[in-house]
């Protein structure tokens, strides 16, 4: 599998990081006070390094729909900021404490919890106003709407914030595989299904038709990326993470590994990538292109970083 997808793939990824980057630039560019304290730190989470898979994600479902990247580019970009957001405030001392993410320190090693704080709510903000405002050339207005909503309850307490919550509520607790399974599922794969939500969204009637198909997708690489995830904690190089490694374990949080040993885990994230070519065999039916997608869930839980 990794000889199968790696040099295309990856030049497609690196294209989608570049691309991710630009738009991210732009939009920095165009906000008064850019070189404020606040904005700094805006800047600084959100566009220093990041592998971009969740507007990867976005680009790649709207592609199977035909639609263009800038037709996409808002959803890509607003849901890359609410996942720096997420960052930010999961480095924070009151939260996982990490001084390191991206192997450069974290927000607020650099600018002060206080900044960091306000850098990870006003990319919140920015996430729905880039949503709301930026073109979306060949998207309906009523497609727009449900967007924000999918983005909203993604981020907020039925998604990433209400698994954040749960998570850090089990450290040093011992739970079962199931509420790990649901952490996961929400901390994490709650943003990873909305960035294909969105995109189907994106392309209208079309999008809607294969949802459920695209959703069991996005719900086995979403959990599988936290699994790998959780992995690399563990077998994972500081240098090459860009986070430092063992963290997890210090801290006695609840992850795969920990519950199920590592190679059980290691199994778990191929069992849900195959459970992740399953759904994408069925949109093949529909005469969809899955390449990109299938090589993507093969990098989640194959990726070193
Ligand atoms: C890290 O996400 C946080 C998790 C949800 C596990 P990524 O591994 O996508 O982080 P970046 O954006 O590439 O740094
Ligand atoms: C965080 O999971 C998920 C988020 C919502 C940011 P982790 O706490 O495992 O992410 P890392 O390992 O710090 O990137
Ligand atoms: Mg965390
Ligand atoms: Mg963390
Ligand atoms: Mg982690």
């Amino acid at each position: 599998m990794s000889e199968q997808y790696k040099a295309p793939f990856e030049e497609k990824l690196l294209a989608c990081q570049q691309h991710t980057n630009d738009k991210l630039m732009a939009i920095f560019a165009s906000l008064p006070f850019l070189n404020s304290p606040l904005g700094t730190a805006m800047q600084y989470g959100a566009v220093l390094g990041g592998k971009r898979l969740r507007p990867f994600l976005v680009y790649s479902v709207g592609e199977m729909f035909g639609l263009p990247k800038k037709s996409l580019d808002a959803a890509a970009i607003a849901i890359e900021c609410i996942h720096a957001y997420s960052l930010i405030h999961d480095d924070l001392p009151a939260m996982d404490n990490d001084d390191l993410r991206r192997g450069q320190p974290t927000c607020h090693i650099k600018f002060g919890e206080s900044q960091a704080i306000l850098a990870g709510d006003a990319l919140q903000s920015l996430a729905f106003e880039i949503l709301a405002k930026q073109d979306m050339p060949n998207v309906a207005l009523s497609d727009r709407l449900a967007m924000i909503a999918e983005l909203a309850s993604a981020s907020g307490f039925a998604g990433m914030c209400g698994g954040q919550s749960l998570d850090l509520e089990a450290e040093g607790k011992q739970i079962d595989l199931a509420s790990l399974e649901q952490i996961h599922r929400h901390k994490t794969g709650a943003l990873i299904r909305s960035s294909v939500r969105l995109a189907a969204y994106s392309a209208g009637q079309r999008g809607r038709e294969v949802l459920p198909l695209l959703e069991r997708y996005a719900q086995a690489i979403g959990l599988a990326f936290q699994v790998h995830d959780d992995i690399l904690d563990i077998i994972g190089n500081t240098e090459v993470i860009g986070k430092r490694q063992g963290n997890d374990q210090q801290l006695g949080k609840n992850t795969y590994p920990a519950l199920l040993g590592l190679e059980q885990a290691q199994q778990k994230a191929r069992d849900l990538y195959e459970e992740a070519l399953i759904a994408l065999t069925e949109l093949e039916k529909r005469s969809y292109d899955t390449a990109t997608l299938k090589k993507l869930a093969g990098f989640i839980i194959e990726r070193n970083s």
